[in-house]
């Protein structure tokens, strides 16, 4: 079943595209995976990547959404495609679930932070303490499932109110601020003593640090940072109108989300130098650096409530685009009610949440892979899901779907589809033809390879 609903405004696609596309993905896991992975080095790469692949498959979605627009189940339906390509679907649907498995826990880790930023941390303010703050919390089993749930709660909240309404206002309004903010802090961590330090990581590429697991990274973070690879964006498109274009949204798209990647490694590494925390600390980087930086500052903790806040709408608005995926299939395909879609998701998702965010503390001896339950779910679904997902979308749109549409779909409203399409339109098709296919499946054959 088509959907009738539709952003009402240009500002309203793209602050809606784009608060999917920011959120925990750029100010929690870039810095993660950036120190972990030899920092100059592995944006060097996610940069590439966003550029050559992450554009032209964000197109390639948008596409499929705005041609059919259908929900990611019926949009390969009406296509009339192979049963092959209908897998792109059900992909997206796993990962969507997966996801929101573990980013519902970081999200609620933002809840906590507000909380703990609103009772001055309790006094901890040097890292070794806020270290150990970090750890009583997340091997806290009740309060780990408090906070995931509570963030699962407002999520299908908001989703049960419906696209509009919801998600639009919302976004409108807070992402210039997280926007804003981060600038600020910025330029506040360029004044640290690891200052140097901590932009050399960043920006000064050691390539003897390259290995497949900096390049499958890369990618996979490429992929989770611009929503791509499951049809969120597919979903989303199925709502914008015939005078959004396409090219240009996936390229404002992807260049604010890097700006907001790599603000959000500037803002972090100075301080990681300065207060001498490792880059490769993981998941609990930005966590514990965070907090640091606003014990330096006057008026602190209400510079940590208000940016913890702020995290917890990007990474709201994030959520509620990775819910409705799932929601919008259910309630096109199954006929249900936006209501009921929201309560079984929302209990499926909680039920996986729970489990994972019990990773940390009393399921901390359950391994497989060498990997906790939280990290198997981000590793499965960012790394080895998203760019399969991607890698059909671009076989499918760059070989698949008749030209005349892809082509017509790509250039601007009214445009003679018979006339030479402009260089954008031609470098996003060779992509999806050639580069995305070929560097997706390479990347995925040398990590098969025994290292
Ligand atoms: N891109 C978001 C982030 O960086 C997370 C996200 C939202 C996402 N929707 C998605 C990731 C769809 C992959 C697929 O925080």
């Amino acid at each position: 079943m088509a959907n009738n609903a539709k952003f009402t405004t240009r500002l309203g696609v793209i602050a809606a595209t784009v608060g999917s596309a920011v959120g925990l993905g750029n100010i929690w896991r870039f810095p993660y995976e950036a120190g972990m992975h030899g920092g100059g080095a592995f944006l060097l790469i996610y940069v590439l990547f966003v550029l050559l692949i992450g554009v032209p498959v964000v197109a390639g979605e948008f596409v499929i959404g705005r041609y059919t627009g259908e929900n990611v189940v019926g949009a390969f339906k009406k296509l009339k495609a192979a049963p092959l390509w209908h897998s792109v679907a059900y992909i997206g649907l796993l990962s969507s679930l997966l996801i929101l498995g573990f980013y519902s826990v970081v999200a609620g880790w933002t809840l906590e932070y507000i909380y703990q930023a609103a009772t001055g941390f309790g006094g901890a303010a040097s890292q070794e303490a806020l270290h150990a703050q970090f750890d009583s919390f997340t091997t806290s089993g009740g309060r780990q499932i408090f906070w995931t749930l509570l963030f699962l709660a407002i999520n299908f909240f908001v989703i049960s109110r419906g696209v509009q309404k919801g998600i639009e206002r919302m976004s409108n309004i807070l992402m210039p601020m997280l926007f804003a903010i981060l600038f600020v802090f910025c330029v506040n961590s360029l004044f640290m003593p690891g200052a140097t330090e901590g932009l050399a990581f960043l920006f000064h590429p050691d390539f003897s640090k390259i290995d497949v697991s900096t390049v499958l990274g890369a990618m996979g973070q490429a992929f989770f940072s611009l929503s791509v690879g499951m049809g969120v964006l597919m979903t989303y498109a199925s709502y914008f109108s015939r005078s959004t274009r396409l090219i240009s949204t996936s390229v404002t798209t992807a260049v604010l989300d890097t700006l907001v990647a790599v603000m959000a490694g500037v803002l972090i590494f100075p301080a990681v130098f300065s207060f001498g925390e490792a880059p490769a600390a993981g998941p609990r980087l930005v966590f514990e650096i965070l907090p640091a930086i606003f014990a330096t500052l006057p008026a602190g903790s209400l510079w940590a409530m208000l940016f913890f806040i702020l995290l917890f709408v990007a990474a709201l608005t994030s959520t509620i685009s990775l819910s409705e995926v799932v929601i919008a299939w259910f309630v096109g395909e199954w006929r249900w009610s936006r209501g009921k879609a929201t309560i079984v998701y929302g209990i499926a998702v909680a039920l996986l949440s729970s489990l994972s965010s019990l990773s940390f503390g009393p399921l901390a001896g359950f391994s497989i892979f060498g990997m906790n339950f939280f990290d198997l779910l981000d590793f499965v679904s960012s790394n080895i899901m998203l760019p399969l997902g991607g890698l059909l979308i671009a076989l499918y749109t760059g070989w698949k779907l008749p030209r005349r549409i892809l082509r017509a779909q790509l250039s601007a409203p009214g445009r003679d589809p018979d006339a030479p399409s402009p260089l954008a339109v031609r470098l996003i098709i060779f992509s999806l033809r050639f580069i995305c296919p070929l560097a997706i499946l390479a990347i995925f054959l040398w990590g098969l390879l025994p290292h």
